[in-house]
């Protein structure tokens, strides 16, 4: 069952019933300015960090569901109503959301008057702007009051939502003419304040959420709109500050009144707060406000943000006879991955913003899929991550966006996370050829008395591996690998101890087979870097130390039919024929075949196969087989979870395109095809009511077999399946694979998949690639390039050549 469509030419999805199974959100913001915004008008923004400078307030796990938002309300006699349908739900006559690219409309109908509303974050100012529309279908003149609202958070969400005593007794507001102005803490140590202002004359406003709403009343029924009908005139003193604007507004028959709300994050510099005593300089936001008051301004930004889009999505584009991958390639796949970029695992509907910043681990994969859309933006943020890094290559787990630096709450120790940023850094060069970012002086902790060449960084990531290896030679595992929930080391017997942070960082015994297809994988792309700066005496010492991990795996890290997981603290197997449950996990096999481990001894088609066979399930491939059904103290919190959900058993979307991958480098196209299209978004839309989240974007987990309604979804938007989906896609099934020398084309795509093309805009060219496929799955038979047979399928890079027509035959 769908709960709308996809509108491919708008490239946006249409949903068509306000009553969707969860949320289906948006997200607005490119530049620092960030929105989430639901199809009901839920949601709130920020300003670069969802924890410390939180602009408006929302009710995470809230009665009802996705309580506040920035909300409209239109009083038209005794009706009152909402665009987006919540808060008041009034049954509305017609109702559409289209979420887009950078922006979401909403369009309300009730008693023949259309309220159409655009909402967007311009790619160049720190404001969301909300352009209004009323239209009087009717045949009679109407009279209505159109009502904002936001309720401002007191910029740190995480005291906001717990320091009462204090918090009831700071907040500030100023308003002058149509703009309110939320000052709270700027007296002291903040140097910014927010504003929410209208391009039009007020006939009233309030900034108590008392008195708007009125006692033991909520956002369902404001006493102002439901029973007063006007506006209060308070000025907020401590409480709850909100912003309310109230609009009278005459129609004429057809007539249209269109109103533009900018919601703005104001900075001054430190000597220049004040414009007299108490009062706040307001020179930016006069500066900001003056630059949208008319719809043509409006528009036009709006104008700006789609070819800004375009532009963007013009990078990599595909035409195949399948309309679900062209979407998924074209539009959405891609536009999740910046909105991971962005976000990392910070703020969405699942994750409050507050508890996790930007994840060492978690955003070197985002730049996977991002690193071709913007590549400036991912070297600074290579840069950034880089810098959490500590001496001996090891890394603060997450940072705080805000203040770029590592986040001691969580600490360090996950031992896969150094050789991410080999990953990381390896596509970024691999999609610019700029080695220069090699030769940059990278701190340490932020320390730049200690700062090596980024280079030196990467060799302390790859020797981090080396020098942390356990009874079998294999890398340790520390507090969790990319399995954040296999805590070999922690033992926790206490509810509310953190499983990431209890127990020791390092236990000299556990020992991660994930962690060595990683090495194996990102060793050589490390032995590349070294090569291509010259240094070739540590490419091979690089690539020595990989076969020494190849054998290690293939020594103790094989089963008989699949790879072994992981080892224990008492060096007992985890994923193991041995084991009673979790006998078999999907990381080490998808990943050390994908890495090529065993793949010319047959392995690696043996471990794909049991993959097939224990792991698969309707709805994705699972984690692990059998689901764990008793907590076991030596295994941490994946044991936590019921069977089905989570890392016990649930389908992590995640590591779905590593399997997917493993089966192109064998070389089987119909297999990885299979795998892409079961956690698909464009696919899984037909059962949205079994799916539950957006239609449009991957979720982190899917219940498997296990779970009372396996199929179900949650988590969606921040998770790393958008990057590696993404990679899946379009370097391995389409094939178009960046490499130093320049595009790789080796698809592998299902035999019954047709010829296709692929646009991709890469160091300055454009590439025309033309596959006929003649229904076969996997190798080039001959390569043509501006007409000229080429040896192999790498297109020769040519300096200064703009265009390249390329043409495959399979
Ligand atoms: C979740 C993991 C997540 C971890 C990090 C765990 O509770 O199951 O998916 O990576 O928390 O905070
Ligand atoms: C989500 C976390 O963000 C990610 O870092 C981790 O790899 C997965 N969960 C698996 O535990």
């Amino acid at each position: 069952m769908k709960f709308g469509y996809f509108d491919d030419a708008n490239k946006e999805y249409v949903i068509t019933t306000p009553k969707t199974p969860l949320p289906w959100i948006n997200y607005l913001g490119n530049n620092g300015f960030f929105s989430l915004i639901s199809n009901t008008c839920g949601g709130y923004s920020f300003y670069k960090d969802a924890k410390l400078l939180r602009i408006t307030r929302y009710r995470y796990n809230g009665v009802p569901a996705d309580f506040n938002g920035k909300y409209f309300y239109i009083k038209d006699g005794d009706t009152v109503w909402n665009p987006g349908w919540q808060p008041t739900k009034t049954q509305l006559d017609e109702y559409e959301c289209r979420h887009g690219i950078g922006y979401s409309k909403f369009k309300g109908v009730k008693n023949d008057v259309e309220a159409n509303v655009l909402t967007f974050v311009p790619n160049e100012d720190t404001c969301e702007l909300s352009q209004v529309k009323l239209t009087n279908r009717s045949s009679q003149t109407k009279q209505i009051k159109l009502f904002s609202y936001v309720e401002w958070c007191l910029w740190n969400a995480d005291d906001d939502s717990r320091n009462f005593q204090r918090n009831f007794s700071t907040g500030e507001v100023e308003v002058i003419d149509s703009t309110i102005y939320h000052k709270t803490e700027y007296r002291e140590r903040r140097n910014h304040y927010a504003v929410y202002s209208v391009n039009s004359k007020i006939d009233g406003f309030d900034t108590s959420r008392d008195a708007f709403l009125g006692a033991y009343h909520d956002n369902r029924d404001p006493e102002v709109v439901c029973e007063k009908g006007e506006c209060t005139g308070s000025v907020a003193h401590g409480w709850s500050p909100v912003a309310v604007h109230q609009i009278n507004v005459t129609l004429n028959p057809g007539e249209t009144k269109s109103f533009v709300f900018v919601l703005g994050y104001c900075e001054n510099p430190q000597d220049e707060k004040w414009e007299s005593k108490g009062i706040i300089n307001k020179a930016p936001a006069k500066k900001l406000l003056a630059k949208y008051q008319t719809d043509a301004d409006v528009e036009a930004a709006f104008d700006r943000l789609c070819t800004y889009w375009n532009d963007l999505l013009s990078i990599y584009t595909v035409k195949s006879a399948n309309d679900k991958v062209n979407r998924m390639v074209n539009i959405w796949n891609q536009y999740q991955c910046m909105v991971t970029f962005n976000m990392s695992r910070s703020a969405s509907y699942y994750e409050s913003g507050i508890g996790r910043g930007m994840g060492f681990r978690d955003s070197n994969q985002d730049l996977l899929g991002f690193v071709h859309l913007i590549p400036e933006r991912a070297r600074e943020r290579i840069i950034d991550i880089a810098s959490t890094q500590f001496q001996d290559g090891s890394a603060y787990h997450q940072y705080q966006p805000l203040t770029k630096k590592g986040n001691s709450d969580i600490g360090s120790g996950f031992n896969d996370d150094p050789l991410w940023l080999i990953a990381g850094t390896s596509a970024y060069i691999r999609e610019t050829g700029d080695t220069s970012i090699l030769k940059e002086m990278v701190p340490y902790d932020n320390d730049m008395s200690v700062a090596t060449t980024m280079m030196e960084h990467l060799k302390r990531s790859f020797d981090y591996i080396v020098n942390h290896k356990g009874p079998h030679n294999l890398p340790l595992i520390g507090r969790a690998d990319w399995n954040d929930c296999l805590n070999l080391n922690c033992f926790s017997e206490h509810p509310g101890e953190s499983f990431q942070c209890f127990g020791p960082s390092e236990g000299p015994v556990a020992e991660s087979v994930f962690i060595a297809g990683m090495f194996v994988k990102y060793g050589e792309e490390y032995a590349q870097l070294a090569e291509l700066l010259g240094d070739q005496a540590e490419a091979d010492r690089a690539r020595k130390e990989v076969q020494i991990m190849y054998d290690a795996v293939l020594k103790d890290g094989w089963d008989g039919d699949w790879f072994v997981r992981a080892y224990d603290a008492y060096s007992h197997k985890i994923g193991s024929k041995e084991c009673e449950e979790g006998k078999i996990f999907i990381e080490s096999n998808g990943f050390c075949s994908l890495a090529g481990i065993g793949v010319k001894e047959g392995l690696a088609e043996k471990a794909l196969d049991s993959v097939k066979k224990y792991l698969d399930c309707e709805y994705g491939v699972m984690i692990l087989q059998p689901a764990y059904t008793v907590y076991h103290l030596e295994l941490g919190e994946i044991t936590s979870y019921p069977p089905g959900y989570k890392e016990n058993a649930g389908i992590f979307c995640h590591n779905n395109p590593w399997v997917s991958i493993a089966e192109t480098v064998i070389g089987r196209g119909d297999r990885a095809f299979e795998i892409y299209k079961k956690t698909c978004p464009a696919y899984t839309e037909e059962i949205s009511e079994i799916h539950k989240t957006e239609p449009y974007v991957y979720c982190q987990m899917v219940a498997g077999n296990d779970a009372y309604l396996p199929g179900e979804g949650k988590n969606s938007w921040l998770t790393g399946t958008a990057a590696w989906t993404f990679c899946n896609i379009s370097q391995y099934i389409l094939g178009v694979y960046p490499t130093h020398k320049g595009l790789q084309v080796d698809p592998c795509v299902p035999s019954d998949f047709g010829d296709y093309t692929v646009t991709r805009k890469y160091r300055g060219a454009t590439y025309n690639i033309n596959v006929k496929t003649n229904g076969s799955q996997k190798g080039v038979k001959s390569m043509t390039v501006n007409g000229q047979a080429v040896e192999g399928n790498v297109i020769p890079f040519v300096e200064g050549q703009t265009e390249y027509n390329v043409e495959v035959v399979m």
